[in-house]
């Protein structure tokens, strides 16, 4: 049976592997820290940093696809292994490119796809900041995940609190939705797509708080966001899972917020919402595999299990039992060894037949659930 190695082992590790292994394949991971969520379910688990060419280059040598988890990767040695000839999906050069904000929003723009509009940071003086405009939106072009990296400034006041690091400006947009689509091309060039869902947002840190499928929007701007997130993936290239991120304004206008080139957040709901998960459809893609079907079969409103705040060390799941004897409420634990505040530990998806029947349990099931320490 063929190897597939994945570079990052954390909970969207965890799900590829354990799609992955139900496909039949044998699973290699890299990551940082031994015992990670996917090295707990994986065969095999290299130790070591993710910009180590000495580790990326023992896990690509040994597999026969290789991808990623988490676009936080040294990507100079993955182009040179992909140069040699191994699969690694997606293409490295697609990861360097979308892996920075800047560059990945120009390649959007080149496209003629609707952005925020945005500059380069060059300074960080206030003269700098002035000019743009306020309010305004610097975001660090690398490493930010789950909002941190983004810093929304409203005032003068908040131009001392600038984030250090090569950065962008971006238009603060005025949103009145945020969706995303899930859309994925397979190794023989066809591309399939998710339903779009809605997105809301913990407003104490920016991370993804709920996701509601089917978006409730209407048809037209359902089709306007399903081809946007078709064209967002022909500008950017490569084989896999593509997370697209967009904003509606309150004028009703679409725009691209960002692509993740990886399974996302917003799309894991599939597990049990639809007829094939993002995990198996990216796995599929990258080994050369057919797509699978991406249709909905229930409806479906899915949420992060955020550590409490106050609560640090080995983690603790409140009203576990209330909440599994509700309805179509379906719970995952990444298997982090520690919670902290705010830190991303699980999440519940809740599937019913009525859209509305699951925002009811979702809300039951908030009220109680809790990870402490
Ligand atoms: N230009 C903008 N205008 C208004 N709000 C924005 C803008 N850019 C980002 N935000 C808000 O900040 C959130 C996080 O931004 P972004 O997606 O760029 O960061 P991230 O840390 O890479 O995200 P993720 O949570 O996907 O890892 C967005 O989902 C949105 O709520
Ligand atoms: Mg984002």
């Amino acid at each position: 049976m063929k190897t597939i190695g994945i570079i990052g082992g954390g909970q969207l590790g965890k799900m590829m592997v354990q799609a992955a292994k139900t496909l039949g394949f044998t699973v290699v991971v890299l990551d940082p820290f031994p015992n990670s969520p996917a090295g707990q379910v994986a065969d095999r688990e290299i130790t070591g940093s993710l910009a180590d060419p000495v580790k990326l280059r023992e896990l690509v040598t040994q597999c026969d696809f290789t991808t990623y988890d988490i676009e936080h990767i040294e990507t100079s040695e993955l182009i040179r292994l992909a140069d040699e000839g191994h699969i690694i999906r997606p293409d490295p050069r697609v990861l360097a490119m979308t892996q920075d904000k800047l560059t990945q929003k120009q390649r959007l723009q080149d496209f003629g796809l609707a952005v925020p509009a945005f500059v380069k940071l060059e300074s960080r003086e206030a003269q700098e900041f002035r000019a743009f405009g306020l309010p305004l939106v610097q975001k660090t072009r690398k490493g930010g995940y789950d909002g941190k990296g983004v810093l929304l400034m409203r005032s003068e006041a908040d131009f001392a609190k600038a984030l250090p690091g090569d950065s962008m400006l971006e238009r603060c947009v005025d949103i009145d939705l945020e969706l995303a689509v899930m859309t994925v091309r397979g190794a023989d060039g066809e591309v399939r797509s998710y339903p779009t869902v809605e997105m809301t947002f913990d407003s104490r840190c920016n991370a993804l708080d709920t996701v509601i499928v089917p978006a409730r929007i209407s048809p037209e701007l359902d089709a306007a966001a399903q081809k946007l997130a078709r064209q967002c993936i022909d500008a950017l290239g490569g084989v896999g899972i593509f997370g697209v991120e967009m904003f509606l304004d309150k004028q009703g206008r679409l725009s691209v917020n960002e692509v993740a080139p990886r399974p996302h957040n917003s799309g894991h709901y599939t597990i049990e919402a639809c007829v094939t998960s993002q995990f198996e459809q990216h796995i599929r893609a990258v080994a050369g595999l057919p797509l699978g079907d991406c249709s909905q079969i229930r409806a479906t409103v899915s949420m992060n299990l955020l550590g409490e705040p106050g609560f640090s060390g080995v983690p603790v799941v409140r009203g576990l039992e209330e909440s599994l004897a509700l309805p179509g409420v379906h719970f995952h634990l990444y298997g982090k060894p520690e919670t902290r505040p705010l830190r991303k530990m699980g999440h519940v998806t809740v599937t019913a037949a009525k859209l509305d029947d699951a925002l009811r349990i979702a809300d039951q099931v908030k009220a109680v659930l809790k990870i402490e320490a």
